[in-house]
């Protein structure tokens, strides 16, 4: 985890990541409604579920958080069902997020929470609500939109970094987790 990380640090987050079977029918299930939006649309290579946003970690305190993930392996795997988009704070963002969350994504990110109290952003003090941001800036507001059920069946979990890049934010899986059925 040290490759790449200056005296600052990096910017961390936990995250679900979709595998490239469900990533493409995100897209293609999703990709109208987000470019129907008039927002800033999410790159797909991008799309994820955040499970604990760090910020910026310093260097000294990557072994914690690496042991935070490690302590967190093997919990249990779930499926997250996405059944309707929001829209949702000051950045109005459309989320894609479901009416049922599994206790075993609850607990796995309040366990990862819990365990990383001085790293985690004072900005992300806010309940976990699995979600996909599909698009950021929304010109204006609209209600809950239903969409045809996409199931995400989750076996592991991962550590991303994001850097600044040219077009926006670019993400890279750092280290990964497996759960068990
Ligand atoms: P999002 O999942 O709601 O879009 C990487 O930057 C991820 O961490 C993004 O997906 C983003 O949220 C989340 N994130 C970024 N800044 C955050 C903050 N200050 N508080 C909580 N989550 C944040």
């Amino acid at each position: 985890m040290s490759a790449g990380a200056g005296k600052d640090g990096q910017r961390l987050f936990f995250a679900l990541w979709p595998s490239d079977e469900f990533r493409a029918d995100l897209v293609a299930a999703t990709q109208s409604i987000a470019s129907a939006s008039g927002g800033r649309v999410i790159p797909s290579e991008n799309l994820h579920v955040t499970l604990l946003f760090l910020g910026q970690v310093a260097p000294v305190r990557f072994d914690a958080v690496q042991q935070a993930g490690m302590a967190c392996a093997n919990s249990s795997a779930f499926e997250l069902r996405f059944d309707h988009t929001e829209i949702w704070g000051r950045a109005n963002l459309l989320a894609l997020t479901t009416s049922s969350i599994p206790p075993q994504a609850s607990q796995l990110a309040k366990k990862l929470r819990d365990s990383l109290r001085d790293e985690v952003a004072r900005t992300s003090e806010h309940e976990f609500r699995p979600h996909i941001t599909l698009a950021r800036d929304l010109p204006r507001r609209s209600q809950p939109r239903q969409i045809k059920l996409l199931s995400m069946k989750v076996n592991d979990f991962v550590l991303v970094q994001s850097r600044p890049g040219p077009g926006g934010s670019q993400y890279s899986v750092v280290a990964r987790w497996p759960l068990v059925c």
